[in-house]
C-alpha cells in the first residue's frame, strides 16, 4: 500500500508541472572571499535544493539563487549567522510564472482571431516556433531556408534556420540562442532576428550590402529537449536531458561540454550541478551537432552564442585568465557594438573576456571555436541585470531584440570588413 502510494506521488510529480509558490530569488553580495566559499558549500547541500542562477566566484559580483519555501528559514538563518548579505529579488516565482501563463494564454488567443504580426511580443512553445520557422521560410523561399543539423538526446530535429542569396562558397556567420533552455528571452530574441533579417533583405542597405556577401545561420532552439521540458514540466531547466549513468540527477550543462578547457574551472564533476560539464567533450548532441556543422563549413567567420540575463558582451577566454591573442580588437569591436546597443533604449552592457567579466569557465562554446579559429566569437548576456532574472516579463521582448540587432551588426560587418 504505501509503496503504491508512493509510486501514485512519484507518478504525479513525472506528469505535472513543477511550482515554485513561495520560493524566492535571492541577490546575495559576496564581498569577502569566505564568503564565496561558504556559498560553494551551501550550493552542494543535497536538503535545500537550490538553484544558483550564477557561479559564486567573483568578490563583488552579486549572486542570485533561488531558494525553495521550505529552505527559505534555514539558508536565510545561514546567512545572517555568516553576515553574509542580501535582498530579496523576487518575492515569489510562481507569482511571476503564473503572470507569464497568462501572457501565453492571451497570445494565443490573439493568434486565433488575427495573424502572425502579433507574434513577436510573446514567449512561445517549441511546436509554435518550429511551425513559425517553416512560416518564414515559405514566406521568403529565395533568402531562408531550414537545414537540419543533428538530432537532440530525445531525438528531437535541431533545425537552423539559413539566410542566403544563394551565390555559393560564401563566408558565414553563426548565431545561436536558447542552449541555456530556461533563458527564454533568447528564444524570443532569435525569433524577431529571423524575422528582421528576412523582412529587411532588399529593404535595408546595410543588411543587404551585408547578406550579399555572407550567409547568416541561426539556431534559435539550440536545446528543445531542455526548452520542451521548461514548458511542460519545469520552467527552470537549463541543461540538456540526457540520462546520466549511475546518477538519478538529469542533463548536462551544454555550455560546458565544449571541448576547450573542458573540464576546468568554473564547471562541476556532479551530474546534479546545473553546471555539469558532462562524461566528455562534446557528449551531448546539441553541442557537437554545433561543433561539426562548424568545421564542417570551413568558413565561419564569426560565431555569436547568446544568453541570459546579466547584459554583458564578452569574448573569449572563459577557462584561463591569458589573453586572447585577438584582445584588443575583439575589446574594441565589444564596445562598439555595446554603444550601438545603448543607443536604443539606453540599455548599459559591461564587455570584456569571461573569465573576468564573470567568472571563470571551462567548455563553453565560444572558447572552442576561437581555438578552432574563429576569430569573432562572442556570447551575449541579454537583459536583465536582476530585477527578473531569466523571467524576463514578455512586454521586454521587442526592446530586448531591437536594441541588440544593431550590436550583432556591429560584429557581423567587422567580420565580413576583416576577413583573415
Ligand atoms: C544523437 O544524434 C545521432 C546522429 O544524429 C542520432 O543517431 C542519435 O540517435 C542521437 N541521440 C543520441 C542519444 O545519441
Ligand atoms: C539599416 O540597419 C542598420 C543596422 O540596424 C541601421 O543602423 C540603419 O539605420 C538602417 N537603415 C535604414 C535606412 O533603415
Ligand atoms: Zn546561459
Amino acid at each position: 500500500m504505501r509503496g503504491l502510494l508512493v509510486f501514485s506521488a512519484l507518478l504525479v510529480a513525472a506528469f505535472s508541472q513543477k511550482r515554485f509558490v513561495g520560493d524566492q530569488v535571492l541577490r546575495v553580495l559576496t564581498d569577502k572571499e569566505e564568503h564565496i566559499a561558504l556559498l560553494r558549500e551551501l550550493e552542494e547541500s543535497e536538503d535545500l535544493q537550490l538553484d544558483y542562477w550564477d557561479v559564486p566566484s567573483k568578490l563583488g559580483l552579486p549572486l542570485d539563487v533561488r531558494v525553495p519555501s521550505q529552505s527559505l528559514q534555514p539558508v536565510k538563518t545561514f546567512l545572517e549567522s555568516n553576515s553574509i548579505p542580501y535582498t530579496t529579488m523576487i518575492e515569489d516565482v510562481q507569482k511571476l510564472l503564473d503572470e507569464e501563463k497568462r501572457a501565453m494564454r492571451r497570445a494565443r488567443k490573439l493568434k486565433r482571431s488575427c495573424s502572425w504580426s502579433e507574434f513577436f511580443s510573446f514567449y512561445h512553445t517549441l511546436d509554435e516556433i518550429y511551425s513559425w520557422m517553416d512560416y518564414l521560410v515559405a514566406r521568403h523561399p529565395n533568402l531562408v531556408s531550414k537545414i537540419q543539423i543533428g538530432e537532440s538526446y530525445e531525438k528531437r530535429p535541431l533545425y537552423v534556420l539559413k539566410f542566403s542569396t544563394g551565390k555559393s562558397r560564401y563566408r558565414a556567420i553563426w548565431i545561436d540562442t536558447g542552449i541555456h533552455s530556461r533563458e527564454w528571452i533568447t528564444q524570443a530574441t532569435g525569433v524577431w532576428i529571423a524575422n528582421k533579417i528576412a523582412t529587411e533583405y532588399g529593404k535595408n542597405a546595410s543588411l543587404t550590402a551585408l547578406l550579399d556577401c555572407m550567409d547568416i545561420f541561426l539556431e534559435i532552439v539550440a536545446n528543445p529537449d531542455g526548452f520542451a521540458y521548461t514548458h511542460s514540466r519545469d520552467r527552470l531547466w537549463r541543461k540538456t536531458r540526457s540520462i546520466n549513468p549511475g546518477s538519478l540527477c538529469v542533463g548536462v550543462d551544454p555550455n560546458r561540454n565544449w571541448g576547450a578547457g573542458f573540464g576546468g574551472l568554473g564547471a562541476s564533476s556532479n551530474p546534479c550541478s546545473q553546471m555539469y560539464h558532462g562524461p566528455r567533450p562534446f557528449s551531448e548532441n546539441e553541442t557537437r551537432a554545433i561543433a561539426n556543422f562548424i568545421l564542417g563549413h570551413g568558413n565561419v567567420a564569426a560565431v555569436i552564442s547568446i544568453h541570459s540575463y546579466s547584459q554583458v558582451l564578452m569574448y573569449p577566454y572563459g577557462y584561463t585568465s591569458q589573453p586572447a591573442p585577438d584582445r584588443q580588437e575583439l575589446d574594441a569591436l565589444a564596445k562598439e557594438a555595446v554603444e550601438a546597443l545603448a543607443a536604443v533604449h539606453g540599455t548599459r552592457y559591461k564587455y570584456g573576456n569571461v573569465f573576468s567579466t564573470i567568472y571563470p569557465a571551462g567548455g563553453i562554446t565560444i572558447d572552442w571555436t576561437y581555438d578552432i579559429g574563429v576569430k569573432y566569437s562572442y556570447t551575449f548576456e541579454l537583459r536583465d541585470t536582476g530585477c527578473y532574472g531569466f523571467l524576463l516579463p514578455a512586454s521586454q521582448i521587442i526592446p530586448t531584440a531591437e536594441e541588440t540587432w544593431p550590436a550583432l551588426m556591429k560584429i557581423m560587418e567587422h567580420a565580413r570588413d576583416h576577413p583573415y
